[in-house]
């Protein structure tokens, strides 16, 4: 039987189990002191390259949104398992002005984009700067943010997935008991599930379009995976359309792409 039950303060960590990434945020204060504390409340916010943005919730009057609206910047460090006790560290409730990396073994090390230090033991880290901070009526402010840089473990970088969840082994939150006993899981612990494709997904030889597409313009749609070519060459008949055209040309194609902020590593296996 199922029972519905009370939303309360902190709903997403009562009863109702809510996974997610495990970051420490590192900020400055507006007389360029550090800050750092973990912060999950963290999700895409748009996932294109041409504008990557990032949303955070975090309470208001932390340090770290203060030292956000003041300065405008912050990295998010995903710290490893073996570092969960320091980032617990880096949560604990210290005055205004005080560096919480100093109790941990965290080292900092410069940042590329921006002034607040990265973490060096943090095998993913985002350079951010703000781009519009929502505060929510007696409730969290939610902070979107672009993401200057994207910075990873070199070794990390030419992996496949599943070697690189066990070699970064991420601790994944799973929330906490009374705000006080806060359990973790990791990325080590893994499965792989393949995705079937669609039952009507398009294969090579039955491809339908409504308008003609170019030599070049069907190529490049094969090289793209069968299950979303449905949804592309709709994407790419409209864009057509809208620019005056009843051919879908390669040209077009191409174009699309980068007005959708596709970048040039990906559009140059299309160019032929
Ligand atoms: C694993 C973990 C995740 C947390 N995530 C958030 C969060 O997403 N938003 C938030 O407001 N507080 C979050 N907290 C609580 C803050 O880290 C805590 O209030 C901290 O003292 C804030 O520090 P600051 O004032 O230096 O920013 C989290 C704490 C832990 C341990």
């Amino acid at each position: 039987m199922k029972k519905e039950i009370k939303i309360k303060p902190f709903w997403y960590s009562d009863l109702w189990v809510f996974p997610k990434l495990i970051t420490v945020i590192t900020t400055l204060d507006k007389h360029g002191k550090v800050n750092a504390a973990p912060y999950s409340h963290i999700m895409q916010w748009d996932v294109m390259q041409k504008n990557p943005r990032i949303m955070l919730g975090m309470r208001q009057g932390s340090h770290t949104l203060t030292n956000i609206q003041e300065t405008g910047e912050f990295v998010i460090n995903c710290p490893p398992m073996d570092y969960l006790d320091d980032m617990m560290e880096t949560a604990r409730f210290y005055p205004a002005g005080t560096n919480e990396l100093d109790n941990t073994r965290f080292t900092q090390i410069p940042s590329r984009k921006v002034k607040p230090p990265s973490l060096q033991e943090c095998p993913q880290i985002m350079e951010c700067t703000v781009e519009e901070i929502n505060l929510l009526e007696k409730s969290s402010g939610i902070v979107i943010a672009n993401i200057e840089a994207i910075v990873m473990d070199e070794e990390l970088t030419t992996m496949d997935r599943a070697e690189r969840l066990t070699t970064m082994n991420l601790p994944v939150g799973l929330g906490d008991h009374q705000r006080k006993f806060y359990y973790h899981t990791s990325t080590s612990d893994y499965t792989m599930h393949e995705l079937k494709d669609a039952p009507d997904s398009i294969q090579a030889a039955d491809v339908r379009t409504n308008l003609d597409w170019d030599e070049g313009a069907m190529k490049a749609l094969m090289g793209i995976p069968a299950p979303v070519r449905k949804l592309v060459i709709k994407e790419a008949e409209d864009y057509s359309e809208e620019q005056g055209s009843q051919i879908v040309t390669l040209d077009l194609f191409i174009a699309m792409g980068e007005e959708f902020g596709i970048d040039d590593e990906l559009l140059d296996r299309f160019r032929v």
